[in-house]
């Protein structure tokens, strides 16, 4: 097997892609085969140039550089990686109307051609850079931190509560914080301050701030408790298969009360048995409680130690990127022959691909379990990030096999 090293050129370079390629054409192999575009000798990549644009320019652009929404710019993409999708095409594995249909009638000899012909042209232009003014978003842990300091008054600063009847908000999974402030916000749980609160934040902000008190760490709250812990452990039996035995719950839509404030526990309590707070889970447990044994069962859950949720800090773009370059190259721009380059790509084409890993219409074991952990934010944002990246395109240079003398 040959080596190949990729080299980094200068447009001016190009040039000499296809006599250095093609100094050995091994074709054969199973392996050989994936590479067979890469070794287009300079007669072929011609022959590739006269099916594309007779075939291809009206979609993809005279050069390769698309002007179409929806059309992926080809100039300047990895060989391999070009020849691969045509046959994925081809087999079916890969469906779309305009290009099974077009595929169909190519034999596998011209899909290496044009393969080859698209790899060699000059890569299109990289997006312009963001407008001035339209700094990165923060990350959304910072975001949060910074709307939360409206609440950290009355809850705390890392959501633990150092004030009675005041709920920490530490260790409260997101989805049921998110839930608690819609519900103050349509009134559906009465609370005029905590509405007029809910009111001046907006959605986006009530999430950052729901993952900022997430992943602070968790701490009893500072407030006193006046109940009988030890007798309330006793009649906090009933509680501890939606509440977790020791008041951590394992259920994102049932609320930890572990290291609650005991007063405001108690409180709740209180308000699900008069109905004043309406929820059909508890209805029934708060009813057959009096007042002493809501006071214990506070203090019990007060004194518990609460844990830490499975909730981890998203990964900032940066981070993204850092992932994406180890397979895609040093700003998307690819050095192995089968990953395709995502540098000065279509933004509107980067998203839709995205979108289609993430919803599995285009399959790919190395792109889809990434893409999964993308939020809709995320793939703006990465789109964004590649399209506006220089393009670099890529020579492979044919080594001989280890110890022969190269053939002249
Ligand atoms: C009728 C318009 C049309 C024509 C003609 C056409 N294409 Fe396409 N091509 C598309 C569209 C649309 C896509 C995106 C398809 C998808 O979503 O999978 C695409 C995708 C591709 C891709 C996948 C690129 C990537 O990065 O995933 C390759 C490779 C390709 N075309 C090569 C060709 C070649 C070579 C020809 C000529 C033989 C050709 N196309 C002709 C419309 C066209
Ligand atoms: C003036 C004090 C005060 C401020 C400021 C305040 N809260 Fe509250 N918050 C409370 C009180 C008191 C309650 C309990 C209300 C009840 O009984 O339903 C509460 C309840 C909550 C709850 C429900 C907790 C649970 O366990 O169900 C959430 C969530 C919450 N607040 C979030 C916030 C956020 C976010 C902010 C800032 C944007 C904020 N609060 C600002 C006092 C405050
Ligand atoms: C069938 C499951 C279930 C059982 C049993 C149960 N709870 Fe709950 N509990 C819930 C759910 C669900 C919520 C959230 C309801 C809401 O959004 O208002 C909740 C909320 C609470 C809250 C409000 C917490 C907060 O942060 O605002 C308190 C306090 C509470 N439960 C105490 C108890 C006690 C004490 C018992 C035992 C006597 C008990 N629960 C038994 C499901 C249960
Ligand atoms: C483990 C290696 C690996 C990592 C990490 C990786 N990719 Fe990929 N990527 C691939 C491979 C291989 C393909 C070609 C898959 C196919 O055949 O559909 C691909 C294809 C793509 C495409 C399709 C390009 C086109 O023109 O059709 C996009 C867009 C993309 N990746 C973006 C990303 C982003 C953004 C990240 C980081 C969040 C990322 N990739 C991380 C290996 C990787």
């Amino acid at each position: 097997m040959n080596v190949l090293i990729p080299a980094l050129l200068a447009a001016a370079a190009i040039a000499a892609y296809p006599a250095a390629a093609a100094a050995q054409s091994p074709r054969g192999s199973p392996d050989d085969e994936d590479m067979s575009a890469v070794y287009a000798t300079p007669v072929e990549v011609a022959e590739g140039k006269r099916i594309a644009e007779e075939t291809c320019a009206r979609c993809h652009g005279a050069n390769g550089v698309s002007a179409t929404k929806g059309v992926p710019h080809l100039a300047g993409q990895r060989a391999a990686y070009l020849h691969l999708q045509l046959r994925a095409y081809r087999q079916s594995a890969r469906v779309q109307g305009a290009m099974t249909g077009i595929v169909r009638y190519l034999s596998d000899d011209a899909l290496v051609k044009v393969a080859a012909y698209y790899a060699s042209l000059e890569p299109p232009r990289a997006a312009p850079p963001a407008p001035k003014g339209t700094a990165a978003k923060p990350d959304a842990v910072q975001a949060g931190k910074a709307a939360a300091a409206a609440c950290g008054g009355c809850h705390g600063e890392t959501g633990v509560s150092a004030m009675p009847g005041t709920p920490s908000l530490v260790a409260l999974d997101p989805k049921y914080f998110i839930g608690a402030m819609q519900a103050y916000k349509s009134g559906q749980r009465a609370n005029d301050m905590m509405k007029g609160m809910a009111a001046g934040v907006s959605e986006s902000d009530v999430s950052n701030i729901a993952l900022f008190y997430a992943l602070q760490k968790p701490a009893r709250a500072k407030t006193p408790a006046a109940g009988n812990a030890a007798a309330g452990k006793k009649a906090a039996s009933a509680c501890g298969a939606c509440h977790g035995d020791s008041g951590v719950s394992g259920n994102p839509a049932t609320p930890s009360l572990a290291g609650q404030d005991a007063q405001y526990l108690a409180a709740a309590v209180e308000e699900y048995k008069s109905g004043a707070r309406k929820d059909e889970s508890m209805k029934g447990p708060a009813s057959e409680l009096n007042e002493r044994a809501i006071k214990d069962i506070a203090a019990y859950y007060a004194s518990q130690q609460p844990q830490p949720l499975n909730v981890r800090r998203p990964l900032t773009v940066s981070e993204w990127t850092d992932r994406c370059d180890r397979c895609h190259g040093p700003g998307g721009n690819s050095t192995d022959p089968m990953i395709p380059r995502l540098a000065a790509q279509r933004i509107d084409w980067l998203e839709q691909v995205l979108h289609a890993y993430r919803t599995g219409t285009r399959k790919s074991t190395a792109m889809s379990a990434m893409s999964a952990l993308l939020s809709e934010d995320d793939v703006k944002q990465l789109a964004a990030h590649y399209a506006r990246q220089n393009a670099r395109a890529v020579t492979y240079i044919v080594l001989p096999p280890a110890g022969k003398k190269r053939d002249k």
